[in-house]
């Protein structure tokens, strides 16, 4: 649509499962913005994976490569893209700054059991290596819920909704 002001960034946030990578890759599709995700760039930078960097390293030097990226980006290229973060993104104030000053915040609210049926598919997240990831997943709900509420431009709760529906949700509103 040639009328459209340009878009700003637009960057997902939400806890893991909730769609920010598949969101991020038809929201990509839809503008042809750039698609960037924040655990790739940092696997990228490292050559290493994120298992191998909580391995490692820990889980504070990888909240570290996570400010980096958002300090790179913010830095960056004038050219508007969609970023898909890693759910852990808005547990420092100041990355929830710097998210918020990068662009258009999106969060993708999705409840505990939807989460949980969608990534116990998929086994490369070192904080699920739980003896209950359920568990787990309840409790970084609870303490990140303030986080994402506080960093969000956009709140959409993502259940029952088809993806296409977000998708445009964001754009009407980025
Ligand atoms: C994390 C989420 C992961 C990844 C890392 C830590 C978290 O990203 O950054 O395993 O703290 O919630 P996804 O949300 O893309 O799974």
């Amino acid at each position: 649509d040639p009328v459209r002001p340009p878009l700003p960034n637009i960057i997902l946030i939400g806890l893991m499962g909730c769609g920010k990578t598949t969101i991020g890759k038809e929201l990509h599709r839809e503008t042809n913005l750039r698609f960037t995700d924040t655990d790739q760039l940092i696997e990228q930078q490292t050559g290493m994976s994120i298992p191998q960097i909580f391995k490692i390293h820990g889980e504070s030097h990888f909240r570290d490569l996570e400010t980096g990226v958002l300090r790179q980006m913010q830095s960056g290229s004038r050219h508007s893209r969609i970023i898909s973060t890693g759910g852990g993104i808005t547990i420092r104030p100041e990355n929830r700054k710097l998210l918020k000053e990068l662009g258009f915040v999106v969060w993708l609210h999705t409840d505990v059991n939807t989460l949980y049926q969608r990534i116990s598919r998929c086994s490369n997240r070192p904080l699920l290596q739980a003896p209950d990831p359920r568990g787990v997943l309840a409790r970084l709900m609870d303490e990140r819920l303030p986080f994402y509420q506080e960093t969000a431009h956009l709140t959409i709760d993502t259940a029952n909704l088809h993806i296409h529906e977000i998708t445009f949700g964001i754009l009407e509103s980025a």
